[in-house]
């Protein structure tokens, strides 16, 4: 097939889908074999070229599941038309690595993982923000490095979060669960920008706010902000949300940054390209209490020169989906969407309750499909 190495599972199936990195769990495979598929998982931990994965492709594939790091456009989907494929999933909730309209154009179903990533990656946001707020990989090497000599008064100062000001940029699934993190956690005030508001976020911070009141304390607040630049002239710590495409692209670039406050903090746990990562290294140069938390970068996997370098940025290899129940409800889901597209079932349309599939009855659905209108696909019909 070609030089990296692929395992057959379930080799007695009748479809043949590729999947071209080892996913965790079992439950996914299940679901792939009860759908007659044999599958072949590629091994190799090295993100595949474009020309790997057609050679894997090859003239017979009925189904793929595939993954954020790779580059699914017009090659690929053609290719997957021309081998009799008829579904395609991403491994991820985002999809920004895939070309929808050429999938469509190819009358290929593209599937995605949403609902189970949303407090998981929240949750590595929160991890972020305080690991930055508090020092605490610039802590833990000062400790490793034997420099703790007793304490004191002014060691390792960082920020306190209580009743400060929170920023979300782009307040969807995930945006919102950190804002409600913050703010139910920390009682913090939140602001918000997002060019459609979240009624539901509104009404839970000012149901949250009657309760403090109602305990003397003093409530918090919702504001959704008319622009980017509000939020992060206003906010203490902005946690950046929002769908990579054209206008999301270096949203936050060197002339933003310069609206933050001096000791404001900055998370990305979206996707890289929404910072100006050069812009930002040059930042953090200049501003040494301003901090900054990081998953994702822009050209995953390298990073900016200089960033490796700064005290005040925390760094992790985008892992803020990576809790064993999150990966491996992202590994159903993907199988769900592949098994069901091949199945001939519908696409199941609520998408604000995806955890029936992660039972052990799940829905006679392809979970997720974002182009389902597009390639003609029908709606589940309970
Ligand atoms: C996604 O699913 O889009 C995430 O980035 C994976 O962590």
């Amino acid at each position: 097939m070609n030089s990296k190495e692929w395992k057959p599972l379930n080799s007695s199936g009748n479809k043949r889908v590729i999947v071209t990195k080892a996913l965790p769990g079992e439950r996914w495979l299940e679901i792939l074999t009860d759908a007659d598929c044999r599958v072949e998982v590629c091994t190799s931990p090295d993100i595949l070229t474009v020309d790997e994965i057609k050679a894997a492709i090859g003239d017979r594939c009925d189904g793929v599941i595939g993954q954020l790091t790779e580059a699914w456009g017009d090659t690929l989907f053609a290719a997957l038309k021309a081998a009799g494929g008829r579904a395609y999933s991403n491994y991820a909730v985002g999809y920004n690595n895939v070309d929808v309209a050429a999938a469509t154009h190819w009358g290929m179903p593209v599937g995605n993982t949403p609902g189970v990533l949303t407090e998981t990656t929240a949750e590595m946001a929160v991890a972020l923000t305080f690991a930055a707020a508090r020092r605490i990989v610039e802590a833990d090497a000062f400790m490793r490095g034997g420099s703790f000599n007793g304490w004191l008064p002014t060691l390792l100062l960082g920020n306190l979060m209580r009743g400060s000001t929170v920023g979300v940029i782009g307040a969807g699934r995930i945006g919102s669960t950190y804002a409600r993190m913050m703010v139910e956690g920390f009682k913090m005030n939140l602001v918000y920008f997002d060019p459609y508001p979240n009624e539901t976020l509104e009404a839970t911070v000012a149901g949250y706010a009657d309760f403090l009141e109602s305990r003397g304390e003093s409530r918090v607040s919702c504001t959704r902000l008319d622009s980017v630049e509000a939020v992060l002239k206003s906010a203490d710590v902005v946690s950046l949300h929002p769908v990579l495409d054209e206008t999301t692209h270096h949203l936050i670039n060197a002339e933003r940054l310069g609206l933050m406050k001096e000791d404001a903090i900055l998370v990305n746990t979206g996707r890289g390209p929404v910072v100006d990562e050069s812009a930002l290294v040059a930042h953090c140069q200049t501003h040494p209490q301003f901090r900054v938390g990081l998953d994702v970068f822009e050209a995953e996997p390298a990073m900016r020169p200089g960033l490796s370098e700064l005290d005040n940025v925390v760094i992790v290899p985008h892992i803020a989906s990576a809790t064993r129940w999150t990966r491996e409800g992202m590994a159903i889901l993907a199988a769900a969407n592949v098994a069901g597209i091949l199945s001939g079932y519908p696409v199941w349309s609520d998408q604000t309750n995806i955890l029936p599939f992660l039972g052990q009855e799940p829905p006679q659905a392809a979970p997720s499909i974002v182009n389902a209108n597009e390639v003609g696909l029908q709606a589940y019909v309970k």
